[in-house]
C-alpha cells in the first residue's frame, strides 16, 4: 500500500469544534499533518464532502488503483446511504470504515451501518486515533 486517501463525510469539516465532547478538539489539518508526519513513506490524500454524491465521484476515482487504499469516515452517511454502500462494493481497494465515536455506545439509528458489510474492516470508537489506525491497517493488509 503506496498510497492513502483519507475521506471524510458531512460535517466532519468541523472537527475540533463540533461537539468536542463526543469528537474531541483535534481538527483535520492536524490529523492529516500527524499522519504525514507519522508515514512519510506513504502518499496521504485527503478528501471532505459534505454531499453524498461527491464522496462517491471522489471514491470511484481511486477505487481501481492498485496500491491505493482507502480510509473512511462516512459521517451520517453510513446509517442511510445505499448508494455509498454500493460504491465501496463495487470499487476494488481496501476501504476501512472508522467513526471517531463509538457509534454502539450511541442512539440506536447508529447501531446500523450500511457500509460495514462492504468494508474491509471497521475501527470504531477511538477517537480520532481511528485514523491513524485505518492507516496502519491499510499498510498490513
Ligand atoms: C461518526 C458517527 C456518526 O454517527 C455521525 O453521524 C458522524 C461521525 C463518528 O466519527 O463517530 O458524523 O461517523
Amino acid at each position: 500500500m503506496k498510497r492513502i486517501l483519507i475521506v471524510n463525510g458531512p460535517n466532519l469539516n468541523l472537527l475540533g469544534r463540533r461537539e468536542p465532547e463526543i469528537y474531541g478538539y483535534t481538527n483535520c489539518e492536524t490529523i492529516i499533518s500527524q499522519l504525514r508526519e507519522r508515514f512519510p513513506d506513504l502518499t496521504i490524500d485527503y478528501f471532505q464532502s459534505n454531499h453524498e454524491g461527491e464522496l462517491i465521484d471522489r471514491l470511484q476515482q481511486v477505487g481501481y488503483d492498485a496500491g491505493t487504499g482507502i480510509v473512511l469516515n462516512a459521517g451520517a452517511y453510513t446509517h442511510t446511504s445505499l448508494a455509498l454502500a454500493d460504491c465501496i462494493a463495487a470499487i476494488e481497494v481496501p476501504v476501512i470504515e472508522v467513526h471517531i465515536s463509538n457509534v454502539h455506545a450511541r442512539e440506536e439509528i447508529r447501531h446500523r451501518s450500511l457500509i460495514s458489510p462492504v468494508a474491509t474492516g471497521i475501527i470504531v470508537g477511538l477517537g480520532t486515533d481511528v485514523y491513524r489506525l485505518g492507516v496502519e491497517a491499510l499498510t498490513r493488509l
